[in-house]
């Protein structure tokens, strides 16, 4: 710790091996989100802060200032909350004399991170009372079945996690719960980060293969989805990791709930319409085509799946469009998916 450089954990190597990388200028903040060592969307708006306050450090200009929103705003383009962190970091250091934009910067990246903890622990109580109703229809001592897709757990934000936050709080209240974990395809953050953390908060789970949802709804097994979103736009639709949508399908032709959980910086109020407006994100195609692991000498490896010629598209998110979506869990409340319950809530 030396006061200045910003300290993450690289995600690209849980569940195997925790360790930390310092991130010592803008272009490194940069690369983290882009290569996601770090990721999830409240996470990336928050590195993103601290990134313009790293760029601040070298030179406190209008010019850096602007470069540093720039490269940093191009490193993944669904997740809201970057560009909502990056504006906020633009909107309070402009107008400031040079002289004290750094100071400020690491101290509004500071705020952003605290906000960010306390919307995700008022979400997750509001999510809470969702779990409790559902409990008290049964037996008592019989746990609730969650499914959740991708990770949004405390690692994808600063702490509590957004979809995992009422989860956690239910386990800590004494509420049976059990989560059905989806593997989540390409990049695997249900089955190692999303499973790792679980574990480590002694919270009963299970890891599923990404298909095996449906059949599990078709059986009762599941009681309730809760899943986190990287944009939803004002009337409700949410963009998350791909699979969610035939996640959301399986859900309504089954008649299992099926709940978003989100801080109001992941709303975009500028959007109508999910599935022709949020850009969707696609990466490198061998995140398909290899998968990383822990190999027989306990190191890290990656292994084809396929023959080297055989094309693969990666696309890294969906829409679920609101009309599959039961309730949006936020900060203020809980809501209808839907601009009216958007709009009713958030006062606009
Ligand atoms: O590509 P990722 O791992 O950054 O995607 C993350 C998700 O899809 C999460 O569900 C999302 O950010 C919800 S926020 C906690």
């Amino acid at each position: 710790m030396d006061g200045w450089s910003v300290e993450v954990i690289d995600q690209r190597r849980l569940p195997h091996d925790f360790s930390i990388v310092q991130l010592t200028n803008v272009e490194e903040a940069a690369v983290a989100i882009k290569d996601m060592v770090v990721r999830g969307a409240p996470l990336i708006g928050a590195t993103a802060a601290y990134g313009m306050a790293l760029a601040m450090r070298s030179d406190a200009s209008d010019a850096t200032l602007e470069d540093a929103h720039s490269m940093l705003l191009e490193t993944r383009p669904t997740a809201v909350n970057l560009r909502w962190a990056l504006e906020t970091m633009r909107e309070v250091l402009l107008p400031l004399p040079r002289e004290e934009r750094l100071v400020t910067a690491y101290s509004q990246a500071a705020r952003i991170c605290d906000e960010d903890v306390e919307i995700n622990r008022s979400l997750g109580e509001h999510g809470l009372k969702i779990l409790q109703e559902i409990a008290a229809r049964k037996k008592p001592g019989e746990p609730v079945n969650v499914l959740t897709h991708c990770n949004a757990g405390w690692i994808a934000t600063v702490d509590w996690g957004t979809a995992l936050a009422p989860i956690y709080l239910a386990h800590d209240s004494g509420l049976p719960v059990h989560v059905w974990v989806d593997e989540t395809r390409p990049r695997n953050q249900g089955a190692s980060l999303t499973a790792w953390e679980l574990a480590n908060h002694g919270v009963p789970h299970t890891l599923i293969v990404d298909n095996a949802g449906g059949h599990l709804m078709q059986h009762g097994m599941v009681d309730v989805c809760i899943v986190g979103t990287d944009r939803t736009t004002s009337c409700g639709d949410v963009c998350n990791k791909i699979g969610t949508y035939l996640k959301a399908l399986a859900a309504k032709d089954n008649g299992v709930p099926f709940y978003v959980a989100l801080p109001s910086s992941t709303i975009d109020w500028s959007l109508r319409d999910g599935l022709k407006e949020i850009p969707i994100e696609q990466r490198d195609a061998r995140e398909v085509t290899h998968v990383r692991g822990l190999n027989a000498e306990g190191e890290l490896a990656e292994v084809a799946i396929t023959e080297a010629t055989t094309k693969a598209s990666n696309y890294g998110f969906d829409v679920t469009p609101a009309r599959l979506v039961t309730g949006l869990i936020t900060e203020c409340g809980v809501c209808e998916a839907s601009e009216a319950g958007l709009k009713k809530l958030f006062n606009k």
